[in-house]
């Protein structure tokens, strides 16, 4: 499938609707913008809650749900290699005393992370940096083998990588159900959609279990 970027014009049209669902709010139906997705967040223990076994936080942000459900597969799979699994929102701020290791996720809106995903890590950037620390970025546009994509999606953590360098990282493709979505964000998805970039769900389990797998070698 040919990915690509978002084009000047696609944002263009993004911002006057942008301008209008902003026009909508201040006139009164927020609640139209406002209704909030419905999935469940998660915050569960995986694993054998014994002392002996390292532990390992998985924190994730979300809007729509898609990485909410790709952070408990994961998991799920370490809790399958041994590990004790923490499953939060990053909304709760999670302290990160007591683990060994440290998986971030975040969504990706408008070309970033979320802000709570990208504030994380600012306020716990020293903790983090001392740590094994990885980082997935679910998404759904760019996700091609080509440069160009590879060069686009990268873009999207730029900002995270900076804060941490040696984080591993790693992208899937996520899930645009125009269902799961708020108003606001059900008509910035229509904008931006296209033949090459159509709704759907595209996360790849298997690639998912494979990597978890992979992560956190020497942990
Ligand atoms: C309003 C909106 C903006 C989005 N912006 C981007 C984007 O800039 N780049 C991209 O690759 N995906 C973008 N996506 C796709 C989401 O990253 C994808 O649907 C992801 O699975 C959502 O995760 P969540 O369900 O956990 O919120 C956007 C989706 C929506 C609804």
């Amino acid at each position: 499938m040919t990915q690509r970027k978002l084009s000047r014009r696609d944002f263009l049209k993004t911002a006057g609707i942008a301008l209008g669902a902003s026009a909508l709010t201040c006139s009164g139906l927020s609640y139209l913008a406002a209704l909030p997705p419905e999935f469940d967040m998660i915050d569960t223990s995986l694993g054998e809650q014994d002392t002996m076994s390292k532990k390992i936080l998985i924190t994730y942000a979300t809007k729509a749900g898609s990485t909410v459900e790709i952070a408990a597969f994961i998991g799920e799979s370490l809790s399958k290699r041994g590990f004790q699994v923490d499953v939060k929102p990053v909304s709760e701020n999670p302290a990160l005393d007591g683990y060994q290791a440290v998986l971030m996720g975040s969504a990706i809106r408008m070309g970033s992370w979320l802000p709570e995903a990208v504030d994380f890590v600012r306020k716990n950037q020293s903790t983090l940096t001392q740590l094994p620390t990885s980082i997935f970025t679910v998404h759904m546009l760019n996700a091609g083998d080509d440069e160009t994509s590879r060069t686009a999606r990268q873009a999207y953590t730029a900002p995270v990588r900076e804060l941490l360098p040696s984080a591993d990282e790693v992208f899937f493709k996520g899930k645009l159900d125009p269902k799961t979505l708020s108003f606001f964000d059900r008509l910035i998805a229509k904008a931006v959609e296209n033949p090459d970039n159509p709704p759907g769900d595209f996360r790849d389990w298997n690639l998912i279990g494979d990597w978890s797998q992979s992560i956190f070698p020497t942990l």
